[in-house]
């Protein structure tokens, strides 16, 4: 079987999209490790490996379909947030992009009829929902409990238990 080399470029695209994140969230981890968030920096350097995880999927699913897929460079990610709160609305915001990169690539999917391609993506189009959620309800934190210094460490203890026992592990 064949991807088309509009196909292949997407998904390419996506790997360089997957790794960005994996590097983003790692100068994120640093962050919050440095100023102190203990919590927080291990859930961060966890969402690193997920995405890590990502671009290994895309990865090898060009691999097998015998099509090579490009290792890319990375643009340096930014490692300086003015809060806690504004790391976590930028990862959400980094989840938005990736999950229009996604859909994007499902249109063209389903244009050319690439039926295998589809069904691939049918893992992300849903693990996107998730990571949006995520981050929202981790956002909505600092509404409901508050900006002040108890209140950004309870947050952060939040964050160490989902290191711990993340809510898709078992997936
Ligand atoms: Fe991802
Ligand atoms: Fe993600």
């Amino acid at each position: 079987m064949k991807i088309s080399p509009k196909m292949k470029k997407a998904l390419d695209d996506q790997v360089i999209l997957e790794a960005s994140a994996s590097n983003s969230y790692l100068a994120m981890a640093s962050w919050c490790e440095v100023t102190g968030y203990r919590g927080s920096a291990n859930y961060f350097y966890m969402q690193s490996e997920e995405e890590r995880t990502h671009m290994l999927k895309i990865i090898h699913y060009l691999n097998n379909l015998g099509t090579l897929a490009s290792v890319p460079a990375t643009k340096t990610p930014t490692n300086s947030y003015k809060s806690l709160e504004d790391l976590i609305k930028s990862a959400l915001k980094n989840e938005q992009t990736v999950t229009k990169a996604i859909h994007v690539m499902v249109e063209i999917a389903q244009k050319e009829k690439d039926h295998s391609t589809y069904v691939f993506l049918e893992w992300f189009v849903n693990e996107q929902v998730q990571e949006e959620t995520k981050f929202e309800t981790l956002l909505q934190k600092f509404d409901l409990i508050g900006r002040d210094k108890l209140a950004i460490n309870e947050i952060d203890k939040m964050l160490a238990a989902d290191a711990a026992a993340p809510a898709d592990a078992a997936a």
